[in-house]
């Protein structure tokens, strides 16, 4: 790259392409015309080197194991911060002071009661339903409740949509626990904080009143801000190329939960746990075992809440959860053997040369499972409290794409690889 340009050479041509610039991390390099001047596209899998969007929302260093909220870092603003404090920093540009953050809270509250009609919807389901799913079609139904805000081109909609879907999300979600567990929905309760009143509609039962350990509520607020936001992941990712064409921004968030559902994004959580409840289960199972069928290319196993397409060091949430699984478990004084295992498989993953070459650490997944389920949430849920955390990440995005000139809807390439032109034949005469 010489003079804030690079270079391309196709053949004998010379194609200069324009430099990008970021305040941080990786530089661009502007390919946007190249299809139009060139007749050649970019091929890049997974878009691993793809950037489809300038953001100011958060940063990612993957190589030295960073992650910065609007310049904050990550362990500043979960040692300090309430959640709802976060999710002001990531939706408004900056952190809020006492009276910001005093308004925003009620607000927040004033919209934590669903439609009464949605007991319905949840009733409709099978107890068995994973709540991701039910998490995914609530929020999309709520949004019916709603048309007259889903304008994504109306800034003051979109802020009220933003409201009310960071203020049910948490009914949303404890609701959607209540329909499995076959105990009767618990209303919101605005005297409580964000955290306790979702505590309290998981695990309250009408027959008694249910006190709030504020060991567990000051855990359950951490481990929320470190999922709130984490740039351009696949989740996050989804819920900017929904908005893009202008969906509005309930159904952009739907979609993000969809992809967060997967085992390799947010569904790592559940994953990481059942492996470990699976090791704990077979005797012939042990770390050295499992890291041999982790490297084995002939088999489908991989060590779950292990290895990021960004971190290259460990990640830094990771570092956060370590210490405070020991913590937490120590404080609500539960001796989980699962602890035990993913410290060892930890340890021996991280000392094997598999895992040093391909710079493999724990991602957020391999301890948080551990510490939800240590708070007394069951596994199913644990991508649920993923999707609430991230949630105020997916609507900065969402916002930032929409107000962002330079959105277009998004429409990857392809190469084409298959049949060129064949000649019709009718059914009667196919072979
Ligand atoms: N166990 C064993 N090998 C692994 C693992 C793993 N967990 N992760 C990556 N590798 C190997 C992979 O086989 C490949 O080896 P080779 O170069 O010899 O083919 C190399 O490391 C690079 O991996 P990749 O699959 O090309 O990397 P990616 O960036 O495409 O995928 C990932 C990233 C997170 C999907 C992957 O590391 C993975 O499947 N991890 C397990 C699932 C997981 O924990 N997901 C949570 C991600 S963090 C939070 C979130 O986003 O929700």
């Amino acid at each position: 790259m010489t003079d804030g340009k690079a270079n391309l050479r196709i053949g004998d041509d010379d194609y200069p392409l324009d430099i990008v610039p970021a305040e941080t991390g990786n530089t661009g390099i502007d390919i946007s015309k190249l299809r139009a001047d060139k007749g050649v596209v970019t091929f890049d899998p997974g878009f691993a080197n793809t950037a489809g969007t300038r953001s100011s929302i958060t940063h990612v260093d993957g190589e030295q194991g960073l992650l910065r909220h609007r310049g904050y870092r990550i362990e500043d603003v979960a040692e300090n911060c309430t959640f709802l404090e976060v999710a002001y920093l990531l939706l408004f540009d900056d952190l809020p002071n006492q009276k910001q953050l005093e308004e925003w809270t009620q607000t927040v509250k004033h919209h934590t009661l669903l439609s009464e009609e949605m007991k319905r919807f949840f009733d409709a389901f099978p107890r068995s339903a994973h709540p991701m799913a039910i998490l995914s079609s609530a929020t999309n139904a709520i949004s019916t409740f709603y048309e007259k805000y889903n304008d994504p081109r109306d800034p003051e909609a979109v802020s009220e949509s933003a409201r009310r879907l960071i203020a049910k999300m948490p009914t949303i979600a404890a609701w959607a626990y209540k329909k499995s567990a076959g105990q009767p929905y618990i209303y919101p309760r605005n005297d409580l904080s964000y955290v306790e009143n979702f505590l309290h509609m998981m695990f309250a039962l009408p027959v008694a009143e249910m006190k709030i350990d504020p060991v567990i509520a000051r855990a359950l607020n951490v481990l929320l801000i470190l999922h709130a936001d984490h740039g351009q992941n696949c989740s996050t990712a989804t819920v900017r190329f929904v908005g893009s064409s202008q969906a509005n921004l309930f159904a952009s968030v739907a979609a993000g939960m969809n992809a967060l559902w997967g085992p390799l994004h947010g569904g790592a959580n559940q994953a990481v746990v059942e492996m470990l409840q699976r090791f704990h289960d077979d005797p012939d199972m042990d770390a050295d075992r499992a890291i041999r069928r982790a490297k084995d290319r002939d088999d489908e196993f991989r060590l779950m809440g292990f290895g990021h397409r960004v971190y290259k060091n460990y990640d830094p949430r990771a570092r956060i959860l370590k210490k405070f699984a020991d913590d937490v478990l120590t404080t609500v004084g539960l001796d989980d053997p699962l602890l035990a295992i993913a410290n060892d498989l930890e340890k021996t993953a991280l000392d094997d040369p598999f895992f040093q070459e391909r710079k493999l650490y724990p991602n957020v997944d391999f301890y948080s499972g551990i510490i939800f389920r240590a708070l007394g949430f069951p596994a199913r849920m644990f991508t649920v409290l993923f999707a609430i955390g991230r949630l105020p990440g997916w609507i900065a995005n969402w916002k930032e794409m929409i107000e962002d000139p330079a959105t277009r809807i998004a429409r990857p390439r392809q190469i084409y690889v298959g049949e060129v032109e064949r000649q019709f034949v009718p059914i009667t005469e196919r072979p």
